[in-house]
């Protein structure tokens, strides 16, 4: 026994270590909890942890201490015979039911505290899950958008939750535990009306969190990914604003690239977005997205030095500005079969099926979570999705999917659209 107690010691201050290293490399960690919800979860888990390890920890110790003490030596006379005792029959009963009241009425009690009504100031949104990938409705805003749900610090969160197929569950695990995304059974005649699984949180610090689907919900369940952006209200506000008008971009022509500034300047006859950029989206030019080299002498026409497979008749050939790339990637999506599933705030896009792409290049990833958002990954995936993300219901240029044909974009075409897409941010 004198020599278990150090060993024991030891790996327990190596387990306990081990799970703070484990803290701040896991980005989807329970254990660092930013919210009021997680934090309430967080302490049933380590109430219920702590019993259950005393416990443990006591039955080990009896265990070793009977084995040794008790062990049969030759000619040990019979054991004196305990069954019938009744004070031990009721110390174990009664001790056992006092530790199960002591897990029990937190955990109860925790479970009325997370189920509460929202409180009237709460920002309500919709969660709708889809295979595969996420929608989040604000009516408040009259905004949509996709695998990417932003909320202000500090306002209590009001999720309303269902499927448009089958059971997903939406598990953000910084921010608390996991709740099942059902699809909303149809009613029967004089049926009350099915509600949605709600999810009350209020995040306390800004920041970038990242979830998950965690129900298997069919071939890319694991390529269902989500973050969630928890910004100052200010910050918050501006994205709102943004996502209202689609960005500086879309509401007229795309902006010309200042190559002295570096920076996007606003076209002639716009408003100038003043919190554009601020915040919690860091500004990318498109010479940051756009891999090709560039020659230090020749930066202003940026698009115009990307390699061009085909050869002549086209007009992408001759150097351009990026503003008319733009445009035309812009003509592109709107005039090809984008349009009939993605919506585009402040454009005539406002297709339903798959996910809006309002502001999609502010994003961090492609297919909730298939690849990071740059323009090489934005590319390919347009052109093959399914070889991104198996089972996506996205059509390529040449593959069909969801039900819809390819949709016979040409190379440059492709790059013309994802360099668009790029620039809605
Ligand atoms: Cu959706 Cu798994």
């Amino acid at each position: 026994m004198r020599s278990l107690a150090p060993s024991l010691a030891l790996l327990i201050s190596t387990l306990a270590l081990a799970g703070c290293e484990a803290g701040s490399n896991y980005p989807q960690t329970t254990f660092r909890p930013v919210s009021e919800f997680g934090r309430l979860l967080n302490g049933v888990f380590y109430n219920t942890f702590n019993w259950t390890m005393g416990i443990m920890l006591i039955v080990i110790v009896l265990i070793l201490f009977a084995a040794f003490r008790f062990r049969e030596r030759p000619d040990s006379p019979t054991p004196k015979q305990i069954h019938g005792n009744t004070t031990l029959e009721i110390a174990w009963t009664i001790v056992p039911a006092i530790i199960v009241v002591f897990i029990g009425v937190p955990t109860i009690s925790t479970i009325f505290d997370t189920q509460r009504e929202p409180p009237e100031d709460a920002l309500r949104i919709e969660v709708i899950g889809h295979q595969w990938w996420w929608e989040f409705r604000y009516p408040e805003y009259e905004i949509v958008t996709a695998n990417e749900m932003w909320v202000p610090t500090g306002r209590p969160v009001s999720l309303a939750m269902r499927s448009a197929d089958v059971i997903h569950s939406f598990w953000i695990p910084r921010i608390g535990g996991k709740r099942d995304v059902n699809p909303l059974p149809r009613r029967r005649e004089g049926e009350a009306p099915k509600h949605d699984n709600y999810l009350l949180f209020t995040v306390e610090e800004p920041g970038q969190y990242l979830g998950q689907c965690a129900e298997y919900c069919g071939e890319a369940h694991a390529i269902m990914r989500m973050t969630v952006m928890a910004a100052e209200q200010q910050d918050f506000d501006s994205w709102v604003q943004r996502m209202r008008t689609g960005g500086p971009q879309t509401t007229g022509l795309p902006p010309a690239q200042d190559p002295a500034a570096g920076a996007l300047v606003v076209a002639e006859g716009q408003a100038p977005d003043q919190e554009g950029g601020a915040g919690a989206i860091p500004a990318v030019t498109p010479a940051q997205v756009i891999d090709a080299p560039v020659p230090a002498q020749a930066r202003q026409p940026v698009f115009g030095q990307m390699p061009s497979p085909t050869g002549a008749g086209n007009p992408f050939r001759a150097p351009l500005p990026d503003a008319v790339l733009l445009e035309e990637g812009a003509r592109i999506f709107q005039s090809s079969s984008c349009i009939t599933c993605h919506a585009i705030a402040g454009t005539a896009a406002a297709g339903q099926v798959g996910p809006s792409l309002t502001m999609v290049g502010a994003r961090p990833w492609i297919g909730a979570g298939a690849s990071a958002m740059n323009h090489e990954n934005l590319v390919a995936w347009i052109k093959d999705p399914q070889s991104v993300k198996p089972g996506t219901l996205m059509p390529g240029t040449r593959t069909a999917g969801g039900g819809l044909p390819p949709t016979g974009l040409t190379d440059q075409e492709v790059r013309a659209v994802a360099a668009y897409l790029l620039s809605l941010k």
